[in-house]
């Protein structure tokens, strides 16, 4: 018999720590950079295996895949090699001891059977520290070569909520079930083992629209969304925002935020590098067909608003740009945990060059700040 586990510990990570911090987008080559600078991040195995090992041993809360099924193009081909994030995980998760790690799903591309059968073994792998990205928003071209339905946003969700409503009732105590709704017609339904511990796996979602956002709120447990660059109220406000609607449904909700770090050991330092990697040697080709993907365009937003895009998707497809030595970053991670962000997921341009200078100069400042517990010592 497997101990119990509440969703409740699931959502806290299995930890104490009041802000959560883990890696996002190490399973794509360049991550979430853009740049052509040669020591960018390759997404391997071998390299992706180190990182968790790294991140696990220091007591990091989780990773973050990126489910991404053709690269952008440009100079890099961006993000043009990925690992497939279900059975990353589970190989993560064989390989570690504490983190909780996410596989990314489609659910438009996922058959939800098969689907709650690959979660549950990779929560029976990390013994309840599997957790689900469910992604319903697609890129056309991506879908394109599958050959999936376009569908428009509505209808999309409502096709996920199916999904999901189909994937939780097999991981239930239900057995034999039929589902006879708008997009599936399934008979007599199981799924066997269920998943580990007795709870349900971790969900979360980044649904932005106002139909994903509502999608977000009514499924997910983690909600990722964006916070403001420069005023501690106003992300305050966003992330109020959205544990209010998730309350009015009944719901706990956790809110997180996306960080894009360069940590050097003076402010100046790290303004270079950020300059260096994603100003003077940013893929701009690459940067380009993102936005025309997306449609934005100097015609469809305005000359200004273009360039602005331009330099948030060059910097790491959006999130917050987090640039100093290790005062100013640990600051603005304490200011984020006080607007009452739950976690973080960060990127670098290269995770395993950057992340032992992280965990040797942030995680002390956060643990003096109360929000980390001490690194774990075995
Ligand atoms: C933290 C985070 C992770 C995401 N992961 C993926 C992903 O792996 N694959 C993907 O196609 N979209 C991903 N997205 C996109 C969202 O799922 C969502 O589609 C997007 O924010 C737009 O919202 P909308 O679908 O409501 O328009 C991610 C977004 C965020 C902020």
């Amino acid at each position: 018999m497997s101990p119990t586990i509440t969703l409740q510990q699931r959502m806290a990570m299995h930890n104490a720590n009041r802000l959560k911090i883990g890696l996002f987008g190490a399973n794509c080559s360049s991550g979430r950079a853009v740049t052509l600078v040669p020591e960018r991040w390759s997404g391997a195995w071998p390299d992706n295996l180190r990182l968790a090992r790294m991140a696990d041993d220091a007591g990091l809360d989780f990773m973050l895949p990126i489910a991404r099924w053709k690269g952008y193009g440009g100079d890099t081909d961006y993000q043009g090699a990925t690992l497939e994030t279900l059975t990353w995980a589970t190989g993560l998760l064989a390989a570690t001891k504490r983190l909780t790690v996410f596989g990314t799903v489609h659910a438009p591309l996922f058959h939800p059977i098969i689907a709650a059968k690959q979660i549950v073994t990779a929560d029976h792998v990390g013994q309840g520290r599997f957790g689900l990205n469910i992604v319903i928003g697609w890129n056309e071209d991506e879908f394109d070569m599958f050959g999936a339905t376009t569908r428009d946003q509505e209808t999309r969700y409502a096709h996920g909520q199916e999904w999901i409503d189909a994937v939780k009732r097999i991981w239930s105590d239900e057995e034999d079930f039929d589902i006879d709704g708008e997009f599936f017609h399934f008979k007599k339904v199981r799924g066997k083992p269920k998943p580990y511990g007795g709870s349900r796996p971790l969900i979360m979602n980044a649904g932005a629209s106002p139909v994903g956002h509502a999608y977000a709120m009514r499924n997910c447990d983690a909600y990722f969304t964006q916070v403001d660059r420069d005023s501690v109220e106003k992300s305050a406000a966003i992330v109020q925002k959205a544990k209010d609607d998730a309350r009015a449904l009944g719901r706990a909700l956790d809110v997180y935020g996306v960080g894009v770090v360069t940590l050097k050991s003076t402010q100046k330092k790290a303004d270079e590098y950020y300059r260096h990697c994603v100003i003077d040697h940013a893929d701009w080709n690459a940067v380009d067909l993102i936005l025309a993907k997306k449609k934005i365009s100097p015609q469809t937003v305005g000359a200004e608003q273009h360039h602005k895009q331009r330099m948030g998707y060059a910097q790491g497809m959006g999130g917050l740009a987090i640039v100093g030595d290790p005062d100013r970053v640990a600051q603005i991670l304490i200011n984020l945990a006080s607007a009452g962000l739950r976690g973080i997921g960060i990127s670098f341009v290269n995770y395993l060059d950057e992340l032992p200078y992280f965990l040797d100069e942030i995680l002390p400042r956060l643990e003096r700040a109360g929000l980390r517990e001490r690194r774990p010592q075995d």
